[in-house]
């Protein structure tokens, strides 16, 4: 007996991503979206990366500078003995800044939704501060997850959060987030948090329509990324970055153009787009301390301490909840 593989099998076929059901749900609303936590994949990361050197994008360079200068003041605000927890870890070198200065830390819990990255992110750590208990946790900080108990018994707990990711989310999921943070280190708890200050719009634009291109590689790697891993066809060439300011809602807001009508096929569904039909990939919030303290202050959180830079284009704000 013979067995033929019929002709048209198809070998390509792979399992789909995890992500699947929330790209497919994105494109198919009224107005199309795409999850910007799914910019950073090996390439999105190493386009990221590249940003962060550009002049036009002050956020990273201003915020370690902050951490280089203030660490010290930061620590002494946070004190002794405390169980620190980082949301969104990934292989940042602000936390070492915190860890030279902090008093007797109970424990350090990086959470990252990348395994392999956050574990080897992790033990570089424990080279380096092999006193400090360090608990890294596999999971997106957005969902529930569970943070181990450390030896010693905390004098409290301190959220970090760095970067400005806050910035990525819509204000009613950043009050969510910001709830399930001040749950997380309960009364006496605190907050130390990267926010991005609002600004002259024109500096705003340029830190997201870079010259050389790199941020509209960076947006675009989203399409590359959903053609490799989702089954996805869209045509890259048409296809174009455009970040705008939006001064009603205070925020950058990351789209692709489709440059005219077309079709792409998405894990075996058809999305078909108008010429000048955008996806909206990432919105990036720009707060005043005020605008932040409110939102904060709705979950409990009340502003302690906050460091800027001479242009004041960048903060990281220390909170506390009563
Ligand atoms: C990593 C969320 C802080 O919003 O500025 C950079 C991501 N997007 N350029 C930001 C980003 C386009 C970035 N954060």
């Amino acid at each position: 007996m013979t067995t033929t593989i019929p002709q048209n099998a198809d070998t390509t076929r792979r399992e789909l991503p995890g992500y699947i059901d929330e790209v497919v749900e994105g494109l198919s609303g009224e107005a199309k979206t795409l999850p910007c936590k799914l910019f950073y994949d090996e390439r999105g990361s190493g386009l990221f990366d590249q940003i962060c050197e550009l002049d036009e994008y002050y956020v990273t360079r201003t915020e370690n500078a902050l951490m280089d200068q203030y660490a010290g003041e930061m620590a002494e605000a946070i004190g002794p003995e405390c169980l620190l927890i980082e949301y969104g870890a990934g292989s940042s070198t602000k936390i070492r800044s915190l860890l030279d200065n902090l008093k007797d830390p109970a424990a350090f819990v990086p959470i990252d939704i990348s395994g392999e990255h956050l574990v080897r992110a992790a033990d570089e750590l424990k080279v380096s501060y092999p006193t400090v208990e360090i608990n890294p946790v596999v999971a997106d900080f957005t969902a529930a997850f569970d943070v181990p108990a450390p030896l010693i018994k905390p004098a409290r707990n301190v959220v970090y959060f760095p970067g400005s990711t806050i910035g990525n989310f819509a204000p009613k999921d950043a009050s969510r987030l910001l709830k399930g943070m001040a749950q997380r280190v309960g009364p006496g708890g605190g907050l130390l948090i990267g926010v991005d200050l609002d600004k002259d719009p024109n500096v705003l634009r340029a830190a997201y329509n870079d010259r050389e291109g790199v941020t509209a590689a960076f947006n675009l790697n989203l399409l590359v990324r959903l053609n490799r891993e989702a089954g996805a066809d869209f045509n890259l060439s048409c296809f174009t970055h455009r970040a705008a300011y939006n001064p009603e809602a205070s925020r950058i807001e990351m789209r692709l153009y489709s440059d005219r009508p077309q079709t792409a096929r998405v894990a075996g569904r058809r999305f078909d787009f108008e010429m000048g039909e955008s996806i909206l990939t990432e919105y990036s919030h720009k707060y005043t301390v005020e605008s932040f303290g409110k939102i904060a202050g709705e979950a409990g959180f009340k502003t302690r301490q906050v460091w800027t830079d001479a242009d004041d284009l960048f903060s990281v704000q220390y909170l506390e909840l009563n």
